[in-house]
């Protein structure tokens, strides 16, 4: 039996055995009291998080041995995060984002299915009803960056292409803002657009920066708190969908950024790590777009989608 193993006997988690006998008798009867007062629930998939959820609060709070200041910081701080939490601004994801709790439901709910295409966290700046643009058009609108050719296919697990897919793609600009950042009502860096007739698609962004998490706010402090940083690796966000397959909510990073080890909310998986290869100024463009003075990227990114019935 591992030591995080309950017992047959209790369903409690070993505590600390630094306690006397009695000590310990005492929080055992406890937990097995809470385990009890859900044995009426009629949903048994309900009664099982919350029985197991209950083990578990407890395995904690006798592992760290809490003390009563503690805990009431933990309010506190939970209050905190209610309080700065409404319909623009989800801190509770965040806490969940940082704790590696949001990738950690992502595994385990994507198990790796053939070469589809892995998932990553979903974050805050998503917006329904994103501009449709053309094949080839532009996302960035006034969003200052360096432009950034991206192109793809979208195929299912066979190999098929998938023509029609839905792609939705949205990101920062070069200063580290997603549009609905700025209070001026400013729609850029987003878009939807759908593959074409082969499955394959290609647009203008911006080539991705780093940038911080919301951190000021209780989650960023707690970041401080811990010497942890709010940084992002650089990355541009997708959500692809097509009929009877799992839509697929992902982001690319740029190989290179020397915060892929360091992503504070734990997003980064190798097969998402892309090439944004520079092209010097005067490089011809992919479409024959004259960007006169400037520098731009491109980037591949080839999407595999799997089934729903997989
Ligand atoms: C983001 O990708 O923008 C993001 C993800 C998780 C938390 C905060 C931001
Ligand atoms: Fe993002």
């Amino acid at each position: 039996m591992t030591e995080q193993t309950p017992t047959i006997e209790t369903g409690i988690l070993p505590g600390t055995p630094t306690t006397s006998g009695e000590q310990q008798a005492v929080e055992e009867q406890l937990i097995r009291n809470v385990l009890h007062s859900f044995d009426n629930c009629q949903d048994p998939r309900l009664k099982q998080i919350m029985q197991s959820l209950t083990r578990h609060i407890h395995s904690f709070i006798r592992d760290v041995r809490l003390t009563e200041a503690e805990w009431n910081a933990a309010i506190e701080f939970l209050t905190a995060v209610g309080h700065i939490t409404d319909d623009k601004r989800q801190e509770f994801i965040l806490l969940s984002d940082v704790f590696g709790a949001s990738m950690q439901t992502i595994a385990v709910n994507n198990e790796k299915i053939a070469d589809a295409t892995e998932a990553t966290v979903f974050g805050p700046f998503f917006v329904e009803d994103a501009p449709l643009i053309e094949n080839g058009g532009d996302i960035a609108g006034a969003a200052p960056g360096q432009p950034c050719w991206v192109e793809g296919s979208v195929k299912d697990t066979n190999g098929n292409p998938l023509p029609g897919a839905r792609i939705e793609v949205w990101e920062a600009d070069e200063d580290g803002f997603y549009d609905v950042q700025y209070t001026d009502q400013r729609v850029s860096g987003r878009a939807h657009l759908f593959a074409d007739a082969d499955g394959n698609y290609r647009f203008w962004g911006l080539t991705p920066t780093p940038y911080p998490i919301p951190h000021d706010g209780p989650v960023g402090q707690m970041l401080e708190a811990v010497g942890r940083s709010p940084m992002r690796a650089s990355h541009l966000h997708f959500m692809v969908s097509a009929p009877h397959m799992r839509t697929l909510v992902t982001h690319i990073f740029v190989r290179g950024d020397e915060l892929l080890k360091y992503d504070t909310v734990f997003g980064v998986k190798e097969s998402l790590v892309k090439d944004f290869e520079q092209q010097p100024p005067g490089t011809p463009t992919p479409d024959g777009r004259d960007l006169g003075d400037r520098s731009w990227a491109r980037t591949r990114f080839d999407i595999v989608l799997a089934s729903t019935s997989t």
